[in-house]
């Protein structure tokens, strides 16, 4: 075999692609509407195929007629349906990949269509380097201030960095994170901090603005405009 191809294999990426795209807005599930004719679950796929990614599930809204259409779209990604909350969905992506079990897993937002690979080739990197827990970030522009009870503070800039996907870590750390959050019902907004409960550290590596989740309508039009440029 060659050596490339089974480098790969040991390392999977899940699309999060159900939910409904309330802000979005459109008339269909957000992770299948279209920038430059391609839905925007297909764009996110191939930045963790072109970064390195050698097995792909898409979590998919759960309705046939998407399963289907996604399937028939990549017949080389296994594809389930999501859950209600964008934590199931994750869960549900990793059983699929049960029997695969690779040594790592990348989880990626369709939302975050944009995604440059080498986001994804970092990510990797930090974690065949020895990283257990994984996420790009990136520095915040706006100034920032905490709302509390008598008014609002200033909070400082320059150490706040926002977190994007893909997301990363070894497979047994983030499947037993999220067994363990579904057992005792907690939640959380992204996977490393689920992992952080578990004790491990999250490392950063660089993001990159073009990651951008696509929530309301001015960023799928920043989306697109990015495709004409
Ligand atoms: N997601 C998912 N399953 C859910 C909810 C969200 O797979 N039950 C995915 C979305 O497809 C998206 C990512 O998680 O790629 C981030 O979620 P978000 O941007 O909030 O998408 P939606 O929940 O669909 O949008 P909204 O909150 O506006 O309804
Ligand atoms: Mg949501």
């Amino acid at each position: 075999m060659h050596p490339v191809e089974r480098d790969d294999r040991d390392v999977a990426g899940i699309v999060v692609a159900a939910g409904s795209g309330e802000r979005l807005g459109a008339n269909l599930p957000k992770a299948m509407t279209e920038v430059d004719g391609r839905p925007l679950w297909q764009w996110a796929v191939q930045a963790l195929r072109d970064g390195g990614c050698g097995h792909i599930v898409v979590v998919a809204p759960p309705q046939a007629e998407w399963l289907d259409a996604i399937g028939a779209a990549d017949p080389d990604a296994a594809v389930v349906p999501g859950g209600p909350a964008r934590q199931d969905s994750v869960r549900l992506g990793l059983d699929a990949l049960a029997d695969e079990a690779p040594t790592y897993v990348l989880v990626h937002d369709a939302a975050r269509a944009m995604t440059p690979a080498d986001v994804v080739r970092r990510v990797i990197e930090s974690l065949r380097g020895g990283a257990d827990v994984v996420t790009p970030a990136v520095r915040v522009a706006d100034t920032l201030r905490q709302v509390v009870d008598d008014g609002s503070r200033l909070l400082d800039r320059a150490g706040l960095r926002a977190v994007q996907t893909p997301q990363g870590a070894r497979f047994e750390v983030l499947t037993r994170a999220h067994a363990d959050a579904h057992a005792s019902g907690t939640s959380a907004t992204d996977d490393v901090t689920l992992c952080e409960r578990l004790g491990y550290q999250v490392t950063l590596v660089d993001g990159d603005e073009r990651a951008f989740k696509i929530t309301t309508p001015v960023d799928l039009a920043l989306a697109r405009a990015l495709t004409r440029a």
